[in-house]
């Protein structure tokens, strides 16, 4: 069955077009960062009308690349949660008028578990491992074992990965979005050059993630002991810093920022898989085209005689295949949520840290 998948639940257009749930044969993904970028961060509002603007392209794009028309689509599936409603509910409405349209079943598929599906498109065995999703807005372990859904192990209690170093390239000035940019800015510089806090490692057995200290260290460093000046009455002082940081000192502090997070990633994925008794992790979600995580997971993963894997960066950043994939393993079960699918702003089985 071919499975036509969109994607509109932050700041990417996205629709692919998956055979079986295995084949991908079209993945057009259409970025908003610059419309974002003078922003600093994403607009829900401005991202609901981009989605709304661009959506008909992008799909006609997926036919193009693949070569198909849409009477050999066999059913459709769309990110229905989490994510920003106004942007959610653009790719929903359009699923469900093409589903009439075209007389086809149509079903809503979580973001987070689709992120969870692109390791299984990109051609990961399917046997029991632990995966961890690392995103602009999720960071959860999961234990994958042969049908779904996959059983949640941990997660974050406050900032995701990916929002942990969007928000810190922010404090270095870099460009929007801060992941990518962090990740050049680091090259260049020291890893041990800052002490930063590994949040959460004790007790030993804990898998949840904590990275508001790990942000707010950064700052503080940055800040040099310096106060900020008295806020206006009700503000808070915010990311002031107070003055000009030099290219050396972005680069030591991308870095070490870097180097801390994806310490604390990695030994949180072997420590899952350690207590899962499972032989095979993995990495998926915006955060997994670090070089620097794959890296560092690879050598570990090495040390401790476990598989790895991770998908290539076309399936970890947000896209329609893994939506497609995913979608076809629930149409193939019957289901169809016709017109009553609705945008839910909440994950479905709410990965929320302890
Ligand atoms: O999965 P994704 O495309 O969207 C969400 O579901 O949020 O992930 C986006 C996140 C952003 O926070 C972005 O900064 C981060 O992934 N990201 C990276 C890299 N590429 C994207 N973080 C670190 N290093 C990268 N190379
Ligand atoms: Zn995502």
């Amino acid at each position: 069955m071919m499975v036509l998948g969109l994607e509109t639940s932050c700041d990417e257009t996205a629709a692919a077009l998956v055979e079986d749930g295995r084949w991908v044969r079209s993945n057009v993904i259409a970025s908003q960062f610059d419309l974002h970028a003078p922003f600093g961060g994403v607009v829900p509002e401005l991202a609901a009308r981009a989605h709304a603007e661009r959506i008909t392209g992008v799909i006609e794009a997926a036919f193009g690349e693949a070569g198909l028309s849409p009477g050999e689509v066999g059913g459709i599936a769309v990110v229905s949660r989490p994510g920003l409603i106004s942007a959610l509910l653009v790719g929903v409405n359009a699923a469900k008028a093409l589903a009439l349209a075209w007389e086809v079943p149509v079903v809503g598929v979580d973001h987070i578990e689709a992120h969870l599906y692109a390791l299984l498109l990109a051609g990961m065995a399917e046997e029991p491992h632990v995966a961890l999703v690392v995103s602009g807005g999720h960071t959860c372990l999961y234990h994958v074992r042969p049908g779904w859904p996959p059983e949640v192990l941990g997660a974050t209690t406050d900032d995701a990965a990916g929002e942990a170093f969007d928000k810190v390239a922010k404090l270095l000035g870099l460009a929007y979005p801060g992941g990518p940019a962090l990740e050049k800015a680091a090259g260049g510089g020291d890893p041990q050059a800052v002490r930063l806090p590994r949040g959460r490692l004790e007790p030993a057995d804990d898998l949840d993630f904590s990275f508001s200290g790990l942000k707010t260290a950064v700052l503080y460093h940055l800040r040099g002991g310096q106060s900020p000046p008295s806020p206006a009455p009700g503000r808070a002082t915010g990311t002031w810093i107070g003055r000009e940081l030099s290219s050396r000192e972005v680069a030591d502090v991308a870095a070490s920022f870097q180097e801390t997070i994806c310490e604390v990633l990695v030994e949180k994925l072997v420590r899952a898989a350690r207590q899962a008794k499972a032989r095979r992790v993995a990495v998926c979600g915006g955060v997994a085209c670090n070089g620097r995580l794959r890296a560092m997971l690879a050598e570990r993963a090495r040390r401790e005689e476990l598989s790895c894997f991770w998908p290539p960066p076309s399936l970890c950043v947000d896209n329609g295949a893994m939506v497609a994939g995913l979608g076809f393993r629930l149409l193939s079960a019957g289901q169809d949520d016709g017109l009553e699918l609705d945008a839910v702003p909440t994950p479905l089985r709410a990965p929320v840290g302890r």
